[in-house]
């Protein structure tokens, strides 16, 4: 169990953040795909990460300190046993369609929570592509692809879902011609922007994408600071009137800013500065500066830019006055936890009201909380929205289970803490 307590004051702090989890698992697994040496500088160190590290060394590919080298996924290696994603949907989903044109077949599972986690929603957009793919009964895994030739197609994905993108992306840069992917807008776009900056796909409009099949080249990847993890950052300085906070570095695409929008909308300040593009992806600074906040409504479209950070929003909504609505992110459901329920729960186990809608939450927020003990629930993302809650609960917060947390940051308690020591 870990505490927190936050002293009265403000704070003016800043900060950089680790690499950012999305853009590392990208960068790792194209890395691993090129025949070569690739660099990855500033992947991010949590276990979800190592997780994906793991499962490109049990196929042949080497690394060493951000260095890559690969015979190319046309020469991978067949997996000596099932290949274990551990906690991590990104790694196990994207190396599913990075492995669907192998020859050989390939197993992956993961643990308690991932082997609870929706991958049906794989199979059909894969399928579509040739590519002969498993799922346990329960539509959960284990996954089980490989076997057969790929043929491009135009494939339609019914949800805003980056991973199944991705792994339908990976798999197509390896079929016998063209792919069109099409789904809702909003999901973060970086496997595009990358691919599209070498020259192996085009946008064809906000939902649409064109993947050009062909040998991924060995790269130099610089990571951008994870913008994801400097939400838990940037709320704790919002709910805190007066305090500052810059994250300098982060990842600015447009599918990963929603939660910047949410603090805008319940109250706080925020300044952005895009710094750069790399390789098409846009990166820079963030400055929040807190404020009394005040209640809001978070739609579908909002939900799907921020869908992470959503547990944050139910602390915020929180310190809020008024109610705090949360419609149209169903998703959150089957996240590492069922995420309308914990964060449900996390606001009322330290005095808050709130309560769980079929897709979303409300939160009737009364300016602060009481504090108390709350369990992490095996996921790392209602383990630092609790710790965050500390800024706002006048008895301080203690966390069950916050080892939790090193799945993104396991630097994340000595981050927060900073703030305002
Ligand atoms: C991710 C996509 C999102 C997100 C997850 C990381 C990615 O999941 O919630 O944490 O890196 O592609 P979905 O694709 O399931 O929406």
């Amino acid at each position: 169990m870990v505490s927190f307590r936050v002293p009265p004051g403000t704070w003016r702090a800043e900060c950089i953040v680790p690499g950012d989890k999305s853009l590392s698992h990208r960068a790792l697994i194209l890395a691993g795909m090129a025949r070569g040496e690739s660099r990855v500088i500033g992947d991010g160190p949590g276990e979800d990460l190592a997780a994906t590290r793991r499962a490109l060394a049990a196929l042949g590919v080497s690394y060493q300190q951000g260095r890559i080298i690969s015979p190319g996924v046309g020469d991978w290696r067949p997996a000596t046993a099932p290949i274990d994603a551990g906690n991590s949907a990104t790694t196990l989903r994207l190396l599913a369609g990075a492995l669907a044109a192998q020859p050989f077949r390939t197993t992956l599972v993961g643990d308690a929570s991932l082997m609870r986690r929706p991958m049906g929603r794989l199979a059909g957009p894969l399928a579509a592509l040739g590519a002969l793919i498993e799922v346990g009964p329960d539509g959960c895994p284990p996954v089980t692809v490989g076997g057969s030739r790929l043929r491009g197609a135009e494939v339609e994905i019914d949800l805003p879902s980056a991973q199944v993108r991705s792994a339908v992306t990976l798999a197509a840069l390896q079929a016998e011609g063209p792919t069109i992917i099409t789904s809702p807008p909003g999901f973060r776009d970086h496997t595009e922007r990358w691919l599209e900056a070498a020259g192996l796909g085009r946008r064809l409009s906000d939902s649409a994408f064109r993947v050009l099949p062909g040998a991924v080249p060995p790269a130099r990847y610089s990571i951008a600071g994870d913008l994801s993890s400097a939400a838990f950052l940037l709320a704790a300085t919002a709910l805190r009137p007066g305090a500052e906070v810059t994250v300098r570095g982060v990842t600015l695409n447009p599918g990963r800013t929603g939660f910047l929008d949410v603090l805008e909308a319940m109250g706080a300040r925020v300044r952005r500065r895009t710094t750069g593009l790399i390789h098409g992806d846009p990166v820079g600074d963030v400055t929040v500066t807190g404020e009394v906040l005040r209640s809001a409504e978070i739609g579908a479209s909002l939900a799907v830019r921020a869908l992470d950070e959503l547990p944050l929003v139910a602390v915020l909504g929180a310190a809020a006055l008024g109610d705090t609505l949360v419609w149209g992110a169903a998703e959150l459901r089957v996240k590492e936890s069922d995420r309308i329920a914990a964060a449900v729960r996390l606001v009322r186990e330290l005095g808050g009201r709130a309560e769980e809608r079929p897709d979303g939450f409300l939160v009737s927020g009364s300016g602060g909380l009481m504090g108390g003990e709350v369990a992490a629930g095996a996921d790392h993302r209602i383990a630092m929205a609790a710790a965050v809650a500390a800024v706002i609960a006048r008895d301080g917060v203690k966390v069950h289970g916050f080892d939790t947390a090193a799945v993104s940051w396991p630097g994340f308690p000595e981050a927060l803490e900073a703030l305002w020591s």
